[in-house]
């Protein structure tokens, strides 16, 4: 079985490119709703709270963690890893990747305000990209969004625009360094135009998780929802985006 976890809807991202990629395995998915969002709190909530969600996920006896959380994955690359008895599979690595594969030489990334403030993105791109430029752009205004599920409309589409004009206009790509950002990707797609492209790292995140996992994820594709938060608030939102779980469960 495998983990993710996110702060909350952001992490279905993930776990849809996982499912994808991975049809047979076992999946469950955490999100800290108790919690959201995690982009706003001090760096030293933000490690308490990975060390308990990988303190979870030991106790359910998960394979692997496939991270679904870029905040998490900053912290983490900030302060270091805690320690884990199973492989975790960082984000913000495979973001790197996907941009290394892309070629790309100048680059935006939106994150959250604590990713930008760990400037992880920053680091783990040129440590992985000779000579890449980063402008790391934080958007605190769009994960409540999300989590309120107005993902149509005015609304998103101001606060993308707002986000999308810190970011230089000569740019290569801009990265998805939020979970929960691709949710808008209409928007972004229509206010930054087709010259820019969008990377979402969990298209990556996915290929290396079936690399690294393999057969020893094979089980019988079932996927376990857990949240934090309000469990009918959250069944409603998994059934807003297309996931229906039943409340029996
Ligand atoms: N979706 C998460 C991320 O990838 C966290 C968003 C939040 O709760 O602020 O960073």
């Amino acid at each position: 079985m495998i983990g993710l976890f996110d702060s909350g809807l952001g992490g279905l991202t993930v776990l849809a490119r996982i499912r994808e990629q991975m049809p047979a395995a076992d999946l469950v998915f955490f999100a800290d709703q108790a919690h959201v969002p995690y982009g706003d709190r001090t760096h030293g909530e933000l490690l308490q709270l990975l060390r308990a969600n990988l303190d979870r996920f030991e106790q359910y006896g998960v394979d692997a963690i496939v991270m679904a959380c870029n905040t998490s994955c900053a912290i983490a690359e900030r302060y270091g890893w805690p320690a884990s008895r199973v492989p975790i599979l960082d984000l913000i690595e495979s973001a790197a990747m996907a941009v290394e594969r892309g070629g790309f030489a100048r680059v935006g990334v939106v994150a959250t305000a604590a990713t930008v403030g760990a400037g992880s993105y920053g680091r783990t791109l040129r440590a992985r990209v000779g000579g890449i430029d980063v402008v790391e752009v934080p958007a605190p205004a769009l994960v409540p969004l999300v989590e309120a599920g107005a993902l149509l409309g005015d609304e998103p589409r101001a606060a993308v625009e707002e986000v999308c004009a810190h970011l230089p206009l000569d740019l290569d790509a801009v990265v998805y360094g939020c979970t929960h950002y691709p949710m808008l990707d209409s928007h972004f797609r229509a206010v930054l135009g087709n010259d820019v492209a969008l990377v979402d790292p969990a298209l990556m995140q996915a290929q290396r998780a079936e690399l690294l996992l393999g057969t020893r994820a094979q089980g019988a594709g079932r996927t376990e929802y857990v949240t934090s938060g309000d469990e009918v608030a959250f069944r409603a939102s998994l059934a807003r985006v297309g996931i229906l779980v039943p409340a029996s469960r």
